[in-house]
């Protein structure tokens, strides 16, 4: 079992640690029930680890004799809006929640953003935990405290930074993860090698085997060295005001990919997607080495994920929804960008018309 230390020294946000290991629910229980960090808990989960989890989990807490009750909705990013909080909401004031409940986030990114936001806004904020039960979850979401919902326009419009009082890992929860889930967290992966730690990219690529087979003592390993990583940069910027920027990497067209097809393409492939776009454009803009670029583009292949735009994705349609997005400033699109695998950085300007031509050169 591992244990890192989230350091942070705001005021309003205290350090919390992150769980990692196999079969850790009775630490989960012991740790929630010494901290009483609420008299009573709310498991939010969704439909579907609700079934595959939700008994057992709240049956060890129970075991400890914690007070846990279970609310779940739809699975699905469709949930995440603010009706469904509301609905959340609702159902704890019915349930005789109060300020002195805490809940406990239950699933993958999208029960983690909306547990996250409904605890930062109930009461004026009750304390949470999060149980990251996705890959994806488990390395990015589930750490750093971005809590939000999705409004039709786009993708976490609204929402809070709330840092949880601690992250539980169980890696046990990835037995059931479907493929196509669990390719998604390996893009976030791949993105922590690309941007910050280049030998895990090398360690990815040697450990495919493993991966395939989901063998728990590599996830382990690739588990808590993404966390480390994602640690120590929401340690120097908490809310994303500078170096916490670089984990947008691939996210600025990838969120517009992801919008275009209207999330018949998951997160993690458009993510790889358009870390792809910002290699490439990190190559023509003579930032990146074409053997650098080669590289990058074979790993995303390597790992089961895409490096091309489906050819039926309108352009003009990504572009706009590009436009749009929240890290725009001004008039010009922020993007992350490559000098070498493990040294990104912000580039403020980057032309319109490049773009276009490069989302067009990948769907070639
Ligand atoms: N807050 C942040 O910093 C941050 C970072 C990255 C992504 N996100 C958000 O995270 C969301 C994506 O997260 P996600 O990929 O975990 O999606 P998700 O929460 O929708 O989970 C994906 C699917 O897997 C199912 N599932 C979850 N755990 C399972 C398990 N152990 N076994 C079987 N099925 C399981 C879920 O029910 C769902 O159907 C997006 O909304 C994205 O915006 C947030």
């Amino acid at each position: 079992m591992n244990r890192i230390k989230v350091h942070l020294e705001r005021k309003f946000s205290a350090s919390y640690d992150i769980h990692i290991g196999r079969n850790i629910l009775d630490r989960l229980a012991l740790i929630l029930s010494k901290n009483s960090w609420g008299s009573r808990y709310f498991m939010v989960t969704d439909s579907h680890v609700s079934r595959l989890h939700g008994d057992r989990v709240a049956r060890v807490l129970g075991e400890m004799g914690l007070d846990v009750g279970k609310i779940e909705f739809p699975a699905g990013e469709a949930s995440k809006n603010i009706h469904t909080c509301v609905s959340l909401a609702e159902e704890l004031v019915e349930r005789g929640a109060d300020r002195t409940s805490a809940l406990i986030a239950l699933g993958g990114g999208v029960v983690g953003d909306m547990t996250g936001l409904v605890a930062s806004i109930f009461m004026r904020g009750i304390p949470y935990v999060q149980v990251p039960t996705t890959l994806l979850a488990q390395v990015d979401s589930g750490i750093g405290g971005k809590t939000g919902v999705d409004i039709p326009s786009a993708k976490n419009m609204v929402g809070t930074f709330c840092q949880p009082k601690a992250v539980f890992i169980d890696l046990y929860f990835l037995e059931t993860l479907p493929p196509r889930e669990f390719v998604n967290g390996l893009a976030e992966i791949v993105k922590y090698g690309i941007i910050e730690d280049p030998d895990l990219l090398e360690d990815l690529l040697s450990g495919i085997e493993a991966l395939r087979e989901r063998d728990m003592k590599f996830l382990e390993m690739i588990v808590s060295r993404s966390c480390r990583i994602k640690k120590g940069i929401v340690e120097i910027d908490e809310t994303e005001r500078g170096l916490r920027r670089i984990l947008n990497f691939g996210h600025t067209v990838g969120h517009a990919v992801e919008a275009e097809s209207s999330f018949a393409i998951s997160h993690g492939e458009a993510v790889a997607m358009g870390m792809a776009a910002a290699t490439i454009l990190s190559e023509r803009l003579k930032y990146l080495s074409s053997e650098d670029r080669d590289h990058i583009l074979s790993v995303i292949r390597h790992m089961g994920l895409p490096d091309r735009i489906p050819a039926v994705l309108d352009t003009e349609g990504i572009l706009s929804r590009l436009k749009r997005d929240k890290k725009k400033e001004g008039e010009s699109i922020h993007f992350v960008l490559l000098k070498k695998p493990g040294m990104p950085f912000v580039n403020g300007g980057v032309p319109l018309e490049l773009v276009r031509e490069t989302i067009e050169a990948m769907k070639a």
